[in-house]
């Protein structure tokens, strides 16, 4: 196995190295050369975490989504016939992204390019960045090697962001906000030649050809962003902000409170599937400063769906409910705690966690995150004995032993006292000494 098919494999959980085995086994079938491509080979590379598995073909993509559909082993969520883009759901909340290998043609600034089926190297080279530029061969004849026309890794490893080519951010002003996402999120800096064309960018007031849908795809990229309050600050200072709303400055940048969600994001568990909207929640704090009217300038600005302000509107609500439940002296066992937030989506947790006042509610929720998430994971259903598997009774007889886990009370660590071992009698001086009384 090629290093980077090893690397490849190690850097995924079990449920992504499940989701690449089915792509690949599918796409050989189909005869269509299959690639490793994007954020996800640039996370890998960079020694991030793959959050999305990006897959580039030279050939039909929605095609190949519908095979993977069809052998049961993922869901199609979308697909984009323009730039025959399919995204998949598989299990264990593994998405992933399978695109046709494709060179992009911009007429003018911000202009809808003109999109043609390529070959891989020509479908690097119409990309934003160097180190999104690379790709990984899933194919048999030449599995693991690696595609960087561009030079990215080294990029990566300089911690340099790069333009692909010189009219990389004009072709797509889009660009610039992925362009500060990134050197924020990964702490890049920006080589001279792309500094020089970000300026010639901004002179033009390129960024204002920016459409609605592009401004509303990067909001819901910034929403799921470990540090999202980082991001919007840094697009503040850079004055971009203002082209979601010119309202968002000063106290209404609501720095405060993305602090809060931060601090609260810090708590989430590790190795527990602990699924999270990031929308309604990153949506709620950028909002939660600016008046109905600003609110509504923004939800224009980005053509937001009545979906996604809604969740959003309703989240504080919510919360607000779950708050109380996990407030009252009631809720006074472990697995109180847990039934009491099992159910509860992860975003509305964090948000309680975030703002609730109430020492009691925070420290129930971190102990839900941190331990009894955890004892539940540990109990399998092989422990489970007097009924069988998927029945009603199979359920009530493992919440019931989950419920006891939870409730066992930690074991004592008994310390043993270790005493010195007792000195050898001193005969001869005992028996003088006795002598001497
Ligand atoms: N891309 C581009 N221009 C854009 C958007 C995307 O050239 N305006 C390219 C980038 O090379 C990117 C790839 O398409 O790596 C896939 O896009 P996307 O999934 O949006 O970005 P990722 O980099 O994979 O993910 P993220 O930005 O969230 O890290």
């Amino acid at each position: 196995m090629s290093d980077y098919k090893f690397m490849l494999e190690s850097h995924l959980s079990a449920e992504q190295n499940r989701a690449v085995a089915a792509i690949q086994t599918t796409a050989a079938e189909a005869g269509v050369p299959l690639f490793l491509t994007g954020g996800a080979l640039r996370d890998m590379l960079g020694g991030f975490p793959i959050r999305e598995l990006d897959f580039t073909v030279e050939g039909n993509a929605i095609k190949l989504a519908k095979a993977i559909e069809k052998k049961g082993v993922a869901k199609i969520v979308s697909t984009d016939e323009t730039s025959k883009t399919a995204e998949l759901a598989f299990a264990g909340g593994v998405n992933v992204n399978i695109a046709m290998a494709r060179s992009e043609k911009y007429a003018k600034p911000g202009a809808k390019p003109k999109i043609t089926p390529a070959t891989i190297h020509e479908d690097l080279k119409s990309r934003d960045f160097t180190m999104n530029s690379i790709a990984l061969s899933l194919n048999k004849a030449s599995l693991g090697l690696l595609f960087d026309p561009t030079i990215g890794a080294s990029d990566l490893e300089r911690r340099e962001l790069r333009t692909v080519t010189n009219h990389t951010l004009s072709d797509d002003p889009a660009r610039i906000l992925r362009m500060i996402r990134l050197k924020v999120r990964m702490g890049l800096t920006l080589d001279e030649r792309t500094q020089t064309q970000y300026q010639s960018v901004r002179e033009a007031k390129l960024e204002t050809k920016i459409p609605a849908e592009a401004l509303r795809v990067e909001l819901m990229r910034i929403a799921s962003e470990q540090n999202p309050g980082a991001v919007i600050e840094e697009l503040h200072k850079e004055g971009l902000l203002k082209l979601y709303s010119p309202a968002l400055t000063g106290p209404k940048l609501n720095q405060a409170g993305f602090a809060k969600l931060l601090k609260a994001r810090q708590n989430m568990p590790f190795g527990v599937e602990f699924p999270v909207n990031w929308t309604p929640l990153f949506l709620f704090f950028l909002t939660e400063k600016l008046s109905p009217k600003e609110v509504s300038g923004l939800v224009k600005a980005t053509g937001l769906s009545q979906k996604d302000v809604n969740a959003w509107k309703k989240l504080e609500a919510n919360a607000k409910k779950l708050e109380k439940s996990l407030k009252g002296p009631k809720v006074n066992r472990p697995s109180l705690v847990y039934r009491a937030l099992v159910e509860q989506p992860g975003e509305e947790i964090l948000f309680v966690l975030a703002r609730s006042g109430e020492r009691i509610v925070q420290d129930r929720i971190k102990n839900y995150l941190s331990k009894y998430l955890n004892v539940a994971q540990e109990v399998t259903d092989e422990e489970v004995t007097g009924a069988e598997p998927g029945t009603p009774k199979f359920k009530k007889l493992k919440d019931a032993l989950l419920n006891k886990r939870l409730d066992a009370r930690p074991k004592k660590v008994v310390v043993e006292e270790v005493l010195p071992p007792s000195p050898p009698p001193i005969v001869g001086r005992s028996a003088r000494s006795a002598a001497r009384q």
